[in-house]
């Protein structure tokens, strides 16, 4: 993960806090604001070995109740202070009923792309610097589900970011950090990650640190991460196969409700 001390930085949806913790201990970032969804009982309770108390003793603020998809949890933090924005692992809660699930018309695919979108969109317009390095980066596993969220070509469609490329997730530069599950006290053992960044600006200065992978190339299927294909009948078998139809029914699902919300 490619970050700079110099940098302004606010945390979301930090689970246990031990990502923040872990920031604020080795990188000491010019400034750090740390978040969570739940607030401080529900942290404690649902993850017993936290850093919450840890994080604030170094100083840090810790905004609880922090739902990046709520535009007023946004009034909670101060306007356009922020360099970046980091989401590591993003991952909806299970929804809290049966009824609750069947009541959802979306799936849950598009309902985590609209998740990272809404993240990417309101990080812009209330945290980030416009002055600044104005950067929005989400972590997240390189195994289904996550993949199958076609993060890099879908997210912000319609919108004015640019996707910069992508980094390695090395868990070692944040010792005290635990990738946790999203609602359950178990941390996840394969920590092995990759870190994507987004911005309003194009010609980002960063962009030279980071990777753009093969499968973003035009003689590959970017959503399936394959290819490359040799001839077009490689592509076409391709086309025809099962995990294809899989991600176009993702990907047709997820255009469908931008078309339907014109969600910006
Ligand atoms: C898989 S857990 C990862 C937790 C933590 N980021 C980590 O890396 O250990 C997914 C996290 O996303 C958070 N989350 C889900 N929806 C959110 C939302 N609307 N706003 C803020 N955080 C959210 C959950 O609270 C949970 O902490």
């Amino acid at each position: 993960m490619i970050l700079d001390k110099n940098w302004r930085i606010l945390t979301v949806g930090d689970g246990d806090l031990s990502f923040s913790y872990s920031l604020a201990k080795h990188f000491k970032p010019a400034t750090l604001i740390a978040s969570v969804y739940d607030s401080e009982a529900e942290l404690k309770l649902k993850y017993q070995d936290n850093a919450f108390d840890k994080l604030s003793d170094l100083g840090v603020r810790i905004v609880t109740q922090f739902d990046v998809t709520n535009l007023s949890c946004w009034q909670k933090i101060p306007l356009h202070a922020f360099d970046a924005v980091i989401f590591q692992f993003p991952l909806l809660p299970a929804f809290g009923s049966h009824q609750c699930f069947q009541q959802q018309t979306l799936s849950v695919n598009t309902l985590n792309r609209r998740l990272l979108r809404k993240f990417l969109i309101n990080a812009t317009s209330y945290a980030l610097d416009p002055h600044g390095e104005q950067l929005g980066i989400i972590t997240s596993k390189d195994v289904k589900p996550y993949t199958e969220w076609n993060i890099e070509e879908s997210l912000v469609i319609g919108t004015a970011h640019h996707y910069l490329g992508q980094s390695t997730f090395d868990i070692s530069q944040f010792p005290e950090y635990q990738i946790r599950n999203v609602d359950r006290d178990k941390h996840v053992k394969d920590t092995s990650g990759i870190s994507y960044y987004w911005s309003i600006n194009k010609q980002h200065a960063i962009i030279p640190q980071l990777i753009l992978p093969r499968y973003l190339n035009a003689d590959h299927c970017t959503m399936c991460r394959a290819g490359p294909f040799i001839s077009d009948n490689d592509k076409k078998a391709h086309n025809k196969a099962k995990k294809h139809k899989n991600m176009q029914k993702h990907e047709y699902e997820w255009l469908d409700y931008l078309q339907r919300t014109n969600t910006k």
